[in-house]
């Protein structure tokens, strides 16, 4: 196992839409793996594949520093299958370094996927596990938190963000 590099915005692989997994064999255990340690030494409450430069629909989640109770999720090729309401919560990305914004989400979602070993699970999710989810399935879809804020928000991030953070490189 081993922590791999977090890939930052505004690189491309994060804008592209993921592929699905087809075969569970080692290499995906060893990513999967990997995934999970970048998650921690982050540290950060989800992770998606092309995060770390992969772009594969995989997910890894852990809300339980947060939420109690909750077990590490892995996620295989997951969709969102129904949303239902509506909430405010702060949120950021680990792409998206030092930055946060309250954002409006569905307050439940229901999951369906598969876990590492290819058996389908559906999950019904609420609370920062939803939250989470949606974050994570986004990404999955090459978007990006930053994309759900208004347009004005987004133009004041885009200027400050690029202006502090990229004239560093
Ligand atoms: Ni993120």
């Amino acid at each position: 196992m081993s922590v791999r590099e977090i890939v930052k915005y505004p690189e491309k692989v994060l804008r592209e839409k993921t592929g699905p997994v087809k075969d569970i064999d080692s290499a995906l255990q060893n990513l999967i793996d990997d995934m999970i340690e970048t998650m921690y030494a982050a540290p950060g409450v989800g992770l998606a594949a092309n995060q770390v430069g992969v772009s594969k629909q995989i997910t890894v989640i852990d809300v339980s520093l947060r939420e109690e109770n909750i077990p590490l999720i892995v996620l295989v090729n997951p969709e969102i299958v129904h949303l239902e309401g509506e909430i405010e919560a702060e949120e950021g990305c680990l792409s998206i370094p030092d930055y946060t914004t309250v954002l409006k989400r569905a307050m439940k979602v229901v999951v369906r996927g598969f876990d590492r070993h290819g058996k389908p699970v559906e999950i019904e999710a609420e609370g920062l596990l939803a939250r989470a989810l949606q974050h994570e399935i986004d990404h999955l879809n090459g978007k990006l938190f930053i994309d759900r804020m208004g347009r004005i928000k987004k133009e004041f991030f885009k200027k400050r963000y690029r202006r502090e953070k990229l004239s560093k490189e």
